[in-house]
């Protein structure tokens, strides 16, 4: 049916922000709210596919019918994913995933001593990188880009090195959109089709427009 484009598939999900311990009362972590990939996880789920969203730490929540695992750090949110990712057709990484955490995390909360602090920071998993290089033919790997500048070169950039099939780019660069805001400004890089740009929009109706077009390419190909 029209109403239910997606009915049959399902779909994965990250959104929010992950936190990475840095001692017991303290974290390196980032502004996201989650509330972009729960718009998605829930428009996925209102277009028929079973929806699993893996969210990181945000009082948000998701429509009910959307399965939500909730994770705190970027290691937690990879094994999630990769868990459930084999048995998926859609997944779309809206989370703003640390890059790097702190090499050791102290068993104690570390004292106010030194005037200058050092940490070292090791890498972090790629989730979009992992779903991308070992998706199948039948599988649709959709990625967001965050970026301050050069933003297009970027995300083209993260669409052929990530192996995805769609970047859904944003710009720090736009007022009243991005982390946090109710609302954002994008444009869709697709291997094969010109950069579509979107008007600032809610994030609700954004999130419509990235599963209809995610429905159409699917329908398309079959
Ligand atoms: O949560 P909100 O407040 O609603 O804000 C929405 C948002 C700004 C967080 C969202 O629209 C967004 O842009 N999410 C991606 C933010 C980001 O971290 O972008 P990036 O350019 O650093 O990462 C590129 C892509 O790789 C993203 O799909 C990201 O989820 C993914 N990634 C990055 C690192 C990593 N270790 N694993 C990943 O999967």
């Amino acid at each position: 049916a029209k109403e239910k484009p997606l009915a049959g598939l399902s779909a994965v999900v990250t959104a929010g922000p992950t936190y990475e311990p840095i001692d017991p009362v303290r974290f390196i972590g980032n502004h996201s709210s989650g509330l972009m990939g729960i718009t998605i996880a829930n428009a996925l789920h209102a277009a028929g596919a079973q929806t699993t969203l893996v969210l990181g730490p945000t009082h948000l929540t998701a429509n009910v019918g959307v399965e939500t695992i909730k994770v705190t750090t970027a290691q937690q949110m990879f094994d999630a994913v990769a868990g459930v990712f084999p048995s998926t057709q859609i997944a779309v990484m809206a989370a703003a995933v640390a890059d790097y955490r702190p090499a050791t995390v102290a068993h104690q909360k570390i004292k106010k001593q030194v005037d200058e602090l050092e940490f070292s920071l090791v890498k972090n998993p790629d989730i979009l990188l992992h779903c991308g290089m070992n998706k199948s033919s039948n599988q649709w790997v959709v990625g967001f880009a965050l970026e301050t500048n050069d933003e297009a070169a970027h995300a083209m950039d993260k669409l052929r090195r990530k192996n995805a099939d769609m970047i859904v780019m944003n710009s720090m660069q736009d007022k009243g959109a991005g982390f946090g805001s109710a609302n954002n400004k994008v444009t869709i890089f697709e291997p094969e089709a010109g950069p579509l740009s979107l008007p600032l929009m809610t994030k609700q109706d954004l999130a419509k427009e990235i599963v209809s077009l995610i429905a159409k390419r699917i329908h398309e190909k079959a």
